[in-house]
């Protein structure tokens, strides 16, 4: 990562952070940008006393919500059960994304955490989405390819159903380990590169359709609003 891009997404989080308001139950997102949202919301619970508490959408947003002081909760300590289906259980959801195209659609999941993030997401009232300008695009698909979390028994035949939807699926192997990423869930990751995507909205229940497919990180609908950083600024773009 390059200075400036570290700086646009230092300023994007603590953007994200001042949105945070006491008594917020939080949705805590994965990856480099989110981290900083999450250790800056560390630092106003330790300065400010604010009083808030966040379900994490991986083991590494766990890990990072509790060395910076963030109280985590999980989805059932949060009485989904209680609470009416009208109301959405979480205020706010903070998370990072791959690809920002029309209508804020996301390619979510360079780390492998789409899935929970997709349940998280789904369950707050207001997602923001946190980038640097290098990931804004005019149509999805571009830039980066699909996450699709699989069953490993059922691989072969995702791969093969992928390819009948246009893409090129690629299992994606560990860098630092041999063999394929294993998500939090234990599953493994399928790469799909679309050239370019026309119709997010039916791929989405396309690909959600495939037999063995636990989830995908195209966000269709989720995102209610952007901040994009660039050098020091940030612009908000809401849905
Ligand atoms: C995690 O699986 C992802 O969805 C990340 O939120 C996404 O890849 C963005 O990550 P960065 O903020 O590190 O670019």
């Amino acid at each position: 990562m390059s200075d400036s891009q570290a700086d646009a997404k230092r300023a994007v989080g603590h953007a994200a952070a001042a949105l945070v308001e006491d008594g917020m139950t939080l949705g805590l997102g994965t990856g480099s940008t989110t981290a900083f949202a999450i250790e800056a919301i560390g630092r106003r619970v330790r300065d400010e006393g604010l009083d808030v508490r966040g379900v994490p959408t991986s083991y590494a947003a766990e890990r990072l919500a509790r060395e910076s002081g963030v109280p985590v909760v999980t989805l059932d300590e949060i009485g989904l059960d209680t609470l009416p289906t009208s109301r959405s259980p979480l205020d706010l959801a903070l998370d990072g994304a791959d690809e920002v195209g029309p209508a804020l659609g996301l390619i979510k999941g360079r780390g492998a955490a789409h899935v929970r993030e997709k349940v998280v997401a789904s369950l707050a009232a207001r997602f923001v989405v946190l980038v640097d300008a290098s990931k804004e695009v005019e149509r999805l698909g571009t830039q980066a390819p699909v996450p699709v979390e699989v069953l490993p028994f059922a691989e072969p035949a995702v791969a093969r159903a992928l390819r009948g939807l246009g893409a090129e699926a690629t299992l994606r192997m560990g860098e630092k380990k041999d063999g394929p990423v294993v998500t939090d869930q234990g599953l493994w990751v399928l790469d799909a590169r679309f050239d370019g995507i026309d119709d997010p909205a039916g791929l989405d229940v396309a690909i959600d359709g495939i037999p063995g497919v636990l989830g995908h990180g195209l966000f269709v609908g989720l995102a209610t609003d952007v901040l994009v950083g660039g050098g020091e600024q940030v612009r908000h773009v809401v849905q």
